[in-house]
């Protein structure tokens, strides 16, 4: 039996919206059409009081599109589907604790990513999100028509590596994969593959300098984008409950998981689903 009819609601004007009435266990069509709708027109949207088993959150994910196997995070020993960020009360270091995108890193970044609360420290541990519509609409026209004659070059050896930043922490032991590092490049403003808008596509954690430019030559116009993209009136602030998931477009999105509940355990189930070369 279908839940009564799905609706939207923004979380702030610039970024992030809440689906309200839809069981992601049981979403049927139109409900499915409510969420393909609100995730194209907001970005990142959020629902609360759900109940999904992981084989649901599997499912869910499967009507999506294809998912990713994520080939550096800690998986789940019994759905390798699912991608773990824990954080156990002993560790200091957290997963994804830095403004970033999803697999930035890949020829064809993943689309989304679907994130399930499983464990929750008693407060703390939100996640902020900023719209990389916004940010790029507000750029001067000026900055616009240089950035749409660039590309960038995203990497990810310095973060999941032998040599990087998780195998250098306290989350050591949970990552893998750290000889399947690589690179890839795309362009720095993106047409977004499925609401046609515009979007800036860098990000501080894996976009490493501008295609032809030295790093030392990029560092300065990209700090000044990071600083930008991440303006209060383009980000929100999601404090997880139990039952809330929150499925985000890496394409049109950043995200930030704070890490302020040191002594706390939280524990998140994540399923990325794949995408498309970007243009
Ligand atoms: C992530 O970066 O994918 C994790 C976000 C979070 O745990 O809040």
């Amino acid at each position: 039996m279908e839940r009564q009819t799905a609706t939207i609601r923004k979380v702030t004007p610039g970024c992030g919206a809440e689906v309200l009435g839809v069981d992601l266990a049981n979403p049927g069509n139109s409900g499915m059409e409510t969420i393909r709708a609100a995730y194209r027109d907001h970005g990142v949207i959020f629902f609360r009081d759900q109940t999904l088993t992981p084989e649901e959150h599997i499912a869910f994910a499967r009507r999506l599109g294809e998912i990713e196997i994520n080939k550096f995070f800690p998986a789940n020993g019994e759905y390798p589907e699912i991608a773990e960020v824990r954080k156990e009360k002993e560790q200091k270091v957290n997963i994804g604790g830095g403004w970033h995108t999803d697999h930035s890193y890949d020829a064809a970044p993943a689309m989304g990513s679907i994130l399930v609360a499983r464990e929750l420290p008693e407060t703390g541990g939100d996640t902020l999100f900023a719209d990389m519509y916004k940010a790029y609409e507000g750029l001067s026209d000026g900055l616009k028509k240089t950035l749409e004659g660039l590309k960038a070059v995203h990497s990810n050896a310095h973060v999941f590596g032998a040599a990087g930043a998780y195998k250098s922490s306290d989350q050591a032991s949970g990552f893998k994969g750290e000889n399947m590092v690589g690179e890839a490049v795309h362009p720095v403003v993106i047409t977004h593959p499925l609401s046609g808008r515009k979007a800036l596509y860098v990000n501080a954690a894996f976009t490493t300098h501008f295609e032809g430019w030295t790093w030392a030559e990029s560092k300065p116009l990209l700090d000044y984008l990071y600083a930008h993209a991440v303006s209060p009136e383009f980000t929100c602030r999601f404090e997880w409950r139990e039952g809330s998931v929150a499925f985000w477009d890496n394409r049109a999105t950043w995200h930030f998981a704070v890490n302020d509940y040191h002594g706390e355990k939280r524990l998140m189930h994540r399923i990325t689903i794949g995408g498309v070369a970007l243009q």
